[in-house]
């Protein structure tokens, strides 16, 4: 008998943005505008400050101040990766003197920002679902030992589906999110980076009983305001031992901007080869 658990959905019902401060706008414009072919929010943080970069129906967030890094990687999804090769090819004399690097691999482009965040783009299928861009997934590189409190901790406290899986010998957290995203932690020997305050912003179906349990915890960083709280401390449920640190703004679906339309062009656009009516992109596969 079938038991139809694909068409279940956990409480986190979408991963809406990462935000990770970059020192210079005209490079981030360069590298994410230009290079991976995103496009910047019409309508809010236009000015010097800070720059909100549409994926599809995703964002990242790149406020200016000194340079963060994910110890891990951010998996996005788009619609040709020869056309990303051919634009991240136009923006390599100009970031030359920085960390950006690309490279491409067998199933995706392997791609380094001038900051040294790694990104990894596949190009949208079947296998992906309906997203043609966005932000599918994002990994962070965790210590030996922690994955399966982490995987505890989003089963308990977020009540979002997740497991421990072994890839290439690394026992992995994977953590679903709403349809067709996901967050994963993997184990690794490698030395981490200490945490140095990026975040991730999460929609959640019920609000309340995560919020309780982290605010009976102390562990609610910033308090509920607009519709959302923070947290930063991912723990043990049991034990409350603290074993990977990253911010997590938490917003309920009542928070003015949950399903907020982003505007997405599509970068084949070009005064040279230029098709009327055909400037949007839409992130969805027909
Ligand atoms: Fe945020």
């Amino acid at each position: 008998m079938l038991d139809y658990t694909e068409e279940d959905v956990g409480n986190i019902v979408s991963l809406e943005h990462v935000n990770i401060q970059v020192p210079d706008q005209a490079m981030a414009t360069l590298f994410y505008v230009v290079g991976l072919g995103l496009t910047r929010d019409p309508y809010l943080n236009v000015g010097l400050g800070n720059m909100w970069a549409n994926v599809g129906e995703q964002q990242f967030h790149l406020p200016t101040r000194a340079a963060q890094r994910i110890s891990g990687y951010l998996d996005l999804v788009m619609p040709d990766l020869q056309a990303l090769r051919e634009r991240l090819s136009s923006v390599q004399t100009s970031l030359k003197d920085t960390q950006f690097s690309w490279a491409g691999n067998d199933d995706h482009v392997a791609v380094t920002c001038p900051w040294g965040n790694r990104f990894r783009c596949y190009e949208s299928g079947p296998a992906l679902g309906e997203m043609a861009q966005g932000l599918a997934a994002v990994e962070f590189t965790v210590p030996e030992g922690t994955a399966a409190a982490i995987a505890g901790f989003y089963r308990n406290v977020l009540e979002a589906p997740a497991d421990v899986e072994t890839y290439s010998a690394d026992a992995v957290a994977h953590i679903k999110i709403g349809r067709n995203q996901s967050l994963r932690f993997r184990e690794s020997k490698e030395s981490i980076a200490p945490y140095d305050g990026h975040h991730i912003a999460i929609y959640v179906a019920n609000f309340s009983r995560p919020y309780h349990f982290l605010k009976s915890r102390h562990l609610v960083s910033e308090d509920v305001r607009n519709h959302q709280f923070r947290f930063q401390s991912i723990i043990e449920p049991d034990s409350g031992r603290s074993v990977f640190l990253l911010e997590h703004e938490v917003r309920s679906l009542h928070h003015p901007m949950f399903n907020r339309h982003f505007v997405n062009r599509d970068p084949a656009q070009s005064q040279r080869n230029y098709r009327r009516g055909r400037d949007a992109l839409i992130p969805f596969r027909a």
